[in-house]
């Protein structure tokens, strides 16, 4: 099976427009030559900027939220279409740091999700267990109730648009990286777990990324794992010699 690579920046709440369009026209010009798909996630202030300066690039720009709703009174929240508006393709949802500080749960990823996909944009899902869960073995009890959550009533068929992101929280930010043994076993299972929810063909056909203090040193290792597609790169995203070197693994 033939899926193709994709490495995502996960900029976090970093970067003025400013900072934001000198960083992509940096690292452009390094990407330029990538096998994979390349998309940086940035915040919602910068999307219509870097959607600009990308512009007949071979990067694609996300958001790293997304209402569940159309529109209306949901002060704070931005729409599936004002994202494709300013011209966002891709949206996180359900990142660690937004289920540990802002409340988000399996339920309202799920919403998000099938907002995001009714509308066209294309979410990455994010899933991963705590460093207590990994300690108490209850890895894949968790992953698994994340995606049944995450997944209830979204098509079969629109499975080809969703990306999913396992980012184990312990990993995130720490400069403690999974082993790429680690990394590979847990997304086998994850991809297992897909397999009884879709089937085998489309479990096989999703891309399932690893996070988690990914960068310019592991990548290389983590990538030539069989299930392994692709990366969410948050910190190593912020320089462009080190995302290129991850991009170009
Ligand atoms: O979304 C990205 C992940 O949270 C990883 O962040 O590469 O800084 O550990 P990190």
């Amino acid at each position: 099976i033939m899926r193709k690579p994709i490495i995502a920046g996960n900029w976090k709440m970093n970067n003025t427009k400013k900072e934001a369009e000198a960083l992509v026209n940096q690292f452009k010009p390094l990407v330029k030559d990538a096998k994979c798909d390349v998309v940086v996630c940035v915040p919602f202030t910068n999307i219509e900027t870097v959607a600009a300066a990308c512009k007949g690039s071979n990067i694609k720009v996300g958001a790293q939220n997304v209402s569940w709703a159309d529109k209306g009174a949901f002060t704070g929240e931005i729409s599936a279409d004002m994202l494709k508006d300013v011209g966002a393709e891709y949206v996180v949802i359900g990142h660690s740091e937004r289920r540990q500080m802002f409340g988000e749960t399996d339920k309202t990823v799920n919403m998000r999700t099938q907002n995001a996909l009714k509308s066209g944009l294309k979410p990455i899902v994010c899933i991963g267990e705590t460093l207590d869960e990994r300690e108490g073995s209850i890895t894949e009890k968790v992953v698994t109730t994340q995606i049944k959550g995450a997944f209830e009533g979204v098509d079969a068929k629109l499975l080809d648009n969703v990306v999913v992101a396992y980012e184990p929280v312990w990993a995130i930010g720490t400069g403690k990286t999974a082993t790429a043994e680690q990394a590979q076993e847990t997304i086998l299972y994850i991809r297992s777990v897909f397999k009884g929810l879709y089937g085998e063909n489309v479990a096989n056909a999703l891309r399932i990324q690893y996070g988690g203090s990914m960068n310019a040193s592991n990548a290389s290792e983590l990538m030539k794992k069989p299930d392994i597609d692709g990366g969410l790169i948050g910190g190593a995203s912020l320089k462009a010699e080190d995302f290129s070197k991850v991009v170009n693994f």
